[in-house]
């Protein structure tokens, strides 16, 4: 019962690591507001942590790339539960690939507005009652912020940029007591991972060889990148702030 009476907001909380995320905070007792479009598959998971619980959650229809959306769920989320302990900036997209050539302007704004322009808005709409509470922010970025990735430019700027905004917005806010951390996943059995392998002509083959990236042979679950934002989110990591917990399952190491 590590979040026994807090509340947490999760962008992007209807399904893979978002929901994770919601999963694991609701099952140590805590109010969780689910933020995503997909009203049925946000309400549906809503009903089912409930019915665990034992914490609540309730899902909250919100487009983050409207900041009107984002900012009228967050207020609605502190309304409904009186406090806001933690924003889980997660919601984001990852384009399939394109060329610097072929990535039209346009779709860069607009990946922009989903991937980073919502997680500056949530930390701005969200620092009012952050204060109160002294809470936590977790921005989910990506191991491509600092790895990069092929033909992923438009993407992977969009997770550095959450990524810098992680560690200026930790030394604007660490005086008033609140910590900014951000979670690097590297490869997580997402839809958006799914969704990805399917733009291939061997989805089963480009999955199993995501997995064979990790020394674990596998890749995370949405829960297991939830526990680290747990983490983040308590008094267990009360002396950390701008840090970059890259969650990779040793992808990166033995080249
Ligand atoms: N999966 C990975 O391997 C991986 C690796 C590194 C980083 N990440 C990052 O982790 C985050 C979550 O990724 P994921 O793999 O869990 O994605 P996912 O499986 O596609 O789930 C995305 C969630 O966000 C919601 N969402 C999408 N667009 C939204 C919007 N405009 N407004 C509000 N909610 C929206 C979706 O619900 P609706 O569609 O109903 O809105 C869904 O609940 C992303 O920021 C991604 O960049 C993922």
């Amino acid at each position: 019962m590590r979040y026994q009476g807090k509340a947490v907001i999760v962008t992007g909380g209807s399904k893979g690591i978002g929901e994770g995320c919601c999963r694991v905070f609701c099952a140590e007792g805590g109010l969780v507001a689910i933020l995503a479009r997909g009203k049925a598959t946000g309400e549906s998971l809503a009903a089912e942590l409930c019915i665990k619980g034992p914490g609540r959650a309730i899902y909250l229809p919100c487009d983050v790339s409207r900041p009107d959306q984002l900012k009228s769920a967050i207020d609605r989320a502190a309304a409904e539960f009186g406090r806001i302990d933690c924003l889980i900036n997660n919601a984001g997209w990852h384009p399939p690939a394109t060329t610097i050539d072929q990535t039209r302007l346009e779709d860069l704004e607009s990946l922009i507005r989903m991937n980073f322009i919502s997680t500056f808005a949530g930390c701005q709409y969200a620092l009012p009652y952050l204060r109160k509470t002294r809470g936590t922010i977790v921005n989910m970025s990506s191991m491509v912020a600092l790895l990069g990735q092929e033909h992923s430019t438009a993407y992977c700027s969009t997770k550095g940029a959450q990524l810098s905004l992680t560690k200026s917005l930790a030394v604007e806010l660490g005086r008033e007591g609140i910590r900014v951390n951000a979670i690097l996943p590297g490869n997580v059995d997402t839809p958006l991972m799914r969704d990805w392998a399917a733009t291939l002509p061997d989805p089963q083959s480009a999955l199993a060889r995501v997995a064979a990236l990790q020394v674990f042979g596998r890749m995370a679950t949405g829960e297991e990148i939830g526990r680290i934002a747990l983490f983040l989110a308590t008094d267990d990591s009360s002396f950390l702030t701008g840090q970059a917990i890259e969650a990779e399952g040793g992808a990166s190491l033995d080249y």
